[in-house]
């Protein structure tokens, strides 16, 4: 069952129609006509889990588990190894309970990208403190996801119900395990009052993922035809506004952008509101599918790139000076906040 579900998630991802708008169009970044910088300076390396990545790009949690889905990893963790960028992999929920072989198709990450790369384990708030950790062995994780997904469960037929005493759960987690905990949504955003309890509970990275990319409402109604959601696809905060809010928690919470990034201006806005990272999933999967790795490569390459060349016409050198930008807030967002 959880084996099939793997591979209608990615597939009728494929399939989704629904355009979500994250409201990365509406944050303003101003153009420096005197950046008195050479190309060739522009470093977009930076620190993140006490490793030096090339990129504040992390290829988000997608899969494991099966042996297609570990083809899928296979790919993945080469692209995250060529780029020197973050990967998470998908719900190891499924290694739980499943046979050995299963845990190959996870474990090709960490060999994949071996001990330099940062790879992140990926859990429900279902889980216990031992899956957790079971879950960071498998992939020698250097820290662990854990997803919230209240409105996907909620569209599944066979989906859960009851999400009582998750935070509780989390909590247990944060405190009995000694890797970092980011706490993450699929595709509907964290506001800032559910990043203010993660917070209170000692969560210290959150993945906003929010509204406006990969459309779970939608993935999930391809496989339940019991139930006309079609209302519901629109659901969620976008994922500015969910960074903007999340960012007032705190200055040492951690975030990362992500839900619907495609564009390396989302990926620098992104750094700019004030997140680490920008996590992409939907994107690079749609890429590797319909083209395989070199077509996924093609896309990283210009998507670097003109992370670069952005950078260079707002005249910062760096990601520490890119951090520090001014920007302004217009339409729709701006009407929201
Ligand atoms: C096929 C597919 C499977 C996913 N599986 C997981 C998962 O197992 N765990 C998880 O935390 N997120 C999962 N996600 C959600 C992504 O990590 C991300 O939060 C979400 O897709 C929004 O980003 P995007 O718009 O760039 O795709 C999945 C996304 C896709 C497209």
């Amino acid at each position: 069952m959880r084996k099939s579900r793997k591979r209608e998630h990615v597939e009728n991802y494929l399939k989704t129609s629904f355009k979500g708008n994250n409201l990365f169009d509406d944050i303003f970044l101003e153009h420096n006509a005197l950046p008195d910088l050479n190309f060739s300076e522009i470093d977009t390396r930076m620190e993140f889990l006490d490793k030096t990545i090339d990129y504040p790009i992390i290829i988000n949690a997608m899969t494991g588990g099966t042996e297609f889905a570990g083809e899928i990893n296979r790919e993945l963790s080469l692209l995250a190894k060529n780029f020197n960028i973050p990967m998470a992999v998908g719900s190891e929920t499924i290694l739980l309970c499943e046979d050995d072989a299963c845990k190959d198709s996870f474990k090709i990450v960490r060999e994949n990208i071996g001990d330099e790369g940062v790879v992140i384990a990926n859990l429900s708030g279902h889980a216990s403190v031992d899956d957790a950790r079971i879950a960071l062995e498998v992939i020698d994780g250097d820290a662990i996801q854990i997803h919230l997904n209240v409105a996907q469960e909620l569209a599944m037929d066979e989906g859960d119900r009851d999400f009582k005493g998750v935070i509780d759960n989390i909590e247990a987690i944060v405190k009995g395990i000694d890797k970092p905990v980011i706490v993450k949504e699929v595709g509907f955003g964290i506001s800032k009052e559910a990043g203010q309890r993660l917070y209170d509970i000692g969560v210290r990275y959150i993945d906003i993922s929010g509204f406006g990319g990969t459309n779970f409402m939608e993935i999930e109604n391809l496989r339940n035809m019991n139930i006309d959601l079609t209302e519901l696809y629109s659901w969620g905060l976008p994922s500015a506004y969910s960074l903007i809010k999340c960012r007032e928690v705190a200055d040492d919470l951690k975030l990362i952008s992500s839900g619907g990034i495609k564009t390396a201006l989302e990926v620098v806005k992104s750094v700019v509101l004030g997140a680490e990272l920008a996590g992409i999933s939907g994107e690079i999967l749609a890429y590797l599918v319909h083209g395989g790795y070199e077509n996924a490569k093609e896309y990283l390459d210009d998507l670097t790139y003109k992370i670069k060349m952005i950078m260079l016409l707002m005249g910062k050198k760096n990601i520490e000076e890119l951090k520090k930008s001014d920007y302004k807030i217009t339409g729709k967002l701006k009407e929201l906040l």
